[in-house]
């Protein structure tokens, strides 16, 4: 069975009713256990998918994230994204992912929307985490996403415009192909010419008596 056809089983489980039952007499026998308050859930349940489902409600434009930005994040990220002092770069570096110096950025480096919104959705600004609206959220994503050439400068972000984003590197992800592409590595006998002998154990440590053992214990 599938990873996503097992979590599907599973999360049936979870909200059948036979098994709530089976909780509720269960919570009951054994006195313990609280309902899982559906607000104290919706807190953690943020996940968004890179189709956008999971977005909150709300937009926000561009030129607002511009407001936010300045105010929350340039003294880090700095104005254009460029970075201040030492803190990550959210623009440029194009075209340096296979370079010795990659400079991995939203433009760069970044999949999906749903990856640069759900980070500054969880985490940023650094230090005020979570402290933004659903709107400042949508208007400063839109506004990196500026700085970045991904949308023009009159763009509003919003579910409904989620799917006109296109983020330069979304074709530089695959799924892990080693077992195919790097199928010849995976030779039994990896060795074809004047290989050397294989090893044989020949004494164990315990049997020719270098492992201290219990007798040992404290002798010096
Ligand atoms: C106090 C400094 C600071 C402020 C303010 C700040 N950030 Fe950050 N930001 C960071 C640090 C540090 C990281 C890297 C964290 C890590 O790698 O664990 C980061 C990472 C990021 C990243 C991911 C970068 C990447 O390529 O991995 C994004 C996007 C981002 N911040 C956006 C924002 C936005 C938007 C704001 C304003 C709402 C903001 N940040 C405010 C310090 C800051």
């Amino acid at each position: 069975m599938s990873k996503w056809a097992s979590a599907l089983v599973l999360s049936a489980l979870l909200v059948s009713p036979a098994w709530a039952q089976h909780k509720t007499s269960e919570a009951k026998r054994y006195g313990i256990g609280t309902p899982l308050d559906p607000k104290a859930l919706a807190g953690w349940d943020i996940d968004v998918r890179p189709d956008g489902s999971g977005a909150p409600p709300g937009s926000g434009s561009v030129k607002t994230g511009e407001e936010v930005y300045m105010a929350k994040c340039a003294a880090c990220h700095g104005e254009f994204g460029e970075s201040a002092g030492r803190w990550p770069q959210l623009a440029q570096g194009k075209g340096t992912l296979a370079t010795d110096d990659p400079v991995k950025t939203v433009g760069s480096y970044f999949p999906h929307l749903s990856s640069v919104f759900d980070y500054i959705r969880r985490s940023m600004p650094f230090g005020d985490a979570q402290s933004l609206t659903n709107d400042e959220l949508y208007a400063v994503t839109a506004y990196v996403l500026n700085l970045n050439d991904i949308v023009p400068d009159d763009f509003v972000l919003s579910k409904e415009t989620w799917s006109k984003v296109r983020m330069p590197n979304a074709g530089g992800f695959y799924g892990d192909d080693r077992e195919t592409a790097e199928k010849s590595f995976w030779n039994p006998k990896p060795c074809m010419t004047n290989c050397a002998p294989p090893l044989a154990v020949t004494g164990r440590a315990r049997a020719v008596d270098v492992t201290p053992g219990e007798k040992a214990k404290g002798a010096d």
